[in-house]
């Protein structure tokens, strides 16, 4: 249990809020670890909806749920339309960005109360091309469009990283938006080492207690 990597720790903090059929959401793709860890906490009944705008990213998240036995997998481009509720369970790898999260069939979902679960771990694909990253401006807006998304008594977490310049501005802006947030509606936990660099990734774990938070 000890020497385990920051995304290990989320997933570990993140699974009790997530149940067996739940619909959760993905707005960072990369390799699809993290998509592969919600697509088995919401098993065969749930539905996992991933982001990312890296191509690569799409592929290497394939290739991994294919290799654990995923085959409901459906790929949705920049120019499709999706529009209408999927009428299949299973995990759609949107080649969107994240500021879109509230495509119309997830706003759709949230509405019914159903979304309990969204991750970000932002920053550039792992072994990929690292002048394309996450931006602090997209992020934000990402970010407050899913605190409007997820459930009431549903959890956002956000990794980032502020080992590299981009990473550094995005993880101010986000600690200042997060600090802003009314303890009416959100719980919010900050996660770091005390026994490493600053430059250390960070967790900001926000559970939303009221479903009446609108921006
Ligand atoms: C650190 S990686 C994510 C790791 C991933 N969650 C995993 O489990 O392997 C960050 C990813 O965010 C993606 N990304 C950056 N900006 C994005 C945006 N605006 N919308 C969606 N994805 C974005 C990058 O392309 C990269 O693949």
């Amino acid at each position: 249990m000890f020497e385990i990597r920051i995304t290990e720790r989320v997933h570990q903090l993140i699974q009790p809020y997530i149940q067996s059929g739940d619909v959760v959401l993905d707005a960072t793709m990369g390799n699809g670890n993290d998509t592969l860890f919600l697509a088995k906490s919401v098993g065969n009944h749930g539905l996992v909806f991933s982001f990312d705008i890296q191509k690569q990213a799409i592929e290497a998240t394939r290739n991994q749920l294919i290799e654990n036995q995923y085959d409901k997998l459906f790929l949705i481009q920049k120019d499709d339309q999706f529009k209408k509720m999927p009428s299949e369970e299973g995990i759609y790898l949107l080649n969107h960005s994240h500021e879109n999260i509230d495509l119309i069939p997830i706003e759709q979902l949230a509405k019914e109360q159903k979304i309990s679960c969204i991750l970000f771990n932002f920053g550039y694909l792992p072994g990929g091309d690292k002048t394309i990253t996450s931006h602090s401006h997209v992020s934000l807006e990402a970010v407050k469009k899913s605190l409007c998304l997820v459930k009431e008594k549903g959890i956002v977490s956000l990794v980032t990283y502020p080992g590299h310049a981009e990473g550094q501005i995005e993880d101010l802006a986000i600690e200042h938006l997060l600090s802003g947030l009314s303890s009416k509606y959100f719980e919010i936990l900050k996660i770091s080492y005390v026994n490493r660099s600053e430059r250390a990734p960070k967790q900001y774990l926000i559970y939303k207690l009221r479903g009446d938070w609108y921006v």
